[in-house]
């Protein structure tokens, strides 16, 4: 038997997304569970594991306590029901940012054991080395920038950037080092419209943006977020339903037939057979 078998479907791979600079807007969302995954696959050209699935699923404060086990076992849940996506699996806090060697080393194991195509980094000062020696040894990498979740503790909180001087340069900066470095595409993140246009203009690969501009060659927002399953979204978020209220109704229904002994009905509990 071949060792090049075809899959009937093709996964979009990173040379398809870098591809669409400037054409169709890239559609991405974020997936961490199987059933998520087998949903939005159908809609969406890339398929991120973020590590916001930290506060998401785990109901950690940040994502600075996320782990490569958690990753890993995520991404694993989300290629296994993903088929066309192009699946993108976060590096966590502490994973990619010591060493061109340790970012390799945790790169290769998250690829190795999920399956997934490509890493995702915060692309801050320090890391375009990083970035640089991964894809020069075979693993695509995708950049983000402006609000990074993950320097939450530097900042003192999730706050826009990008708004005064010194900082637009330094985010301008970061998006072109990594882009320079090699990867395959940048999320801009929370970052004052204008900056998300320039960085957009600036740049080879293309732009993901969330909270950021129309004129980014993609969009992602947290599935969960745009589901309606939390309170409170970022100002950036756009609720396409209010799955919150709908599981509320549904349970409360469901409380109130178990208390009221109409549930289990005949057509869900099983007879014995005759005989
Ligand atoms: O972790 C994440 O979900 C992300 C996206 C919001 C871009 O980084």
């Amino acid at each position: 038997m071949s060792s090049h078998r075809q899959d009937a479907v093709r996964r979009i791979a990173a040379p398809d997304i870098a591809a669409r600079k400037g054409g169709t807007p890239i559609v991405c969302l974020t997936a961490y569970t199987a059933p998520m995954a087998e949903i939005l696959d159908e809609y969406c050209d890339l398929l991120l594991v973020g590590d916001s699935l930290g506060m998401v699923i785990h109901g950690l404060p940040n994502t600075v306590g996320v782990t490569l086990e958690m990753m890993i076992l995520h991404g694993q849940a989300v290629m296994r029901a993903s088929k066309r996506a192009m699946v993108v699996v976060d590096m966590p806090f502490g994973s990619y940012e010591g060493s061109p060697h340790e970012a390799y080393a945790n790169a290769t194991r998250i690829m190795k054991e999920t399956g997934c195509s490509a890493v995702k980094v915060e692309a801050g000062p320090a890391v375009a080395d990083n970035i640089d020696y991964m894809v020069k040894r075979g693993i695509p990498v995708m950049g983000h920038v402006g609000l990074r979740p993950q320097a939450v503790m530097v900042d003192g909180g999730f706050k826009a950037k990008g708004r005064v001087g010194a900082e637009r340069q330094q985010i301008l900066d970061e998006a072109r080092a990594a882009a320079d470095a090699g990867a395959f595409c940048v999320v801009v993140e929370g970052v004052a419209e204008g900056l998300a246009r320039e960085i957009t203009q600036a740049i080879a690969a293309p732009t993901i943006g969330i909270g950021a501009s129309v004129g980014c060659d993609g969009q992602i927002l947290v599935t969960d977020d745009m589901l309606g399953l939390f309170d409170w979204t970022p100002k950036f978020v756009r609720r396409y339903a209010d799955l919150r209220g709908e599981i509320g109704g549904a349970v409360g229904r469901y409380a109130e037939d178990v208390r009221q002994r109409r549930f289990p009905g005949p057509a869900e509990i099983y007879f014995a057979k005759a005989g």
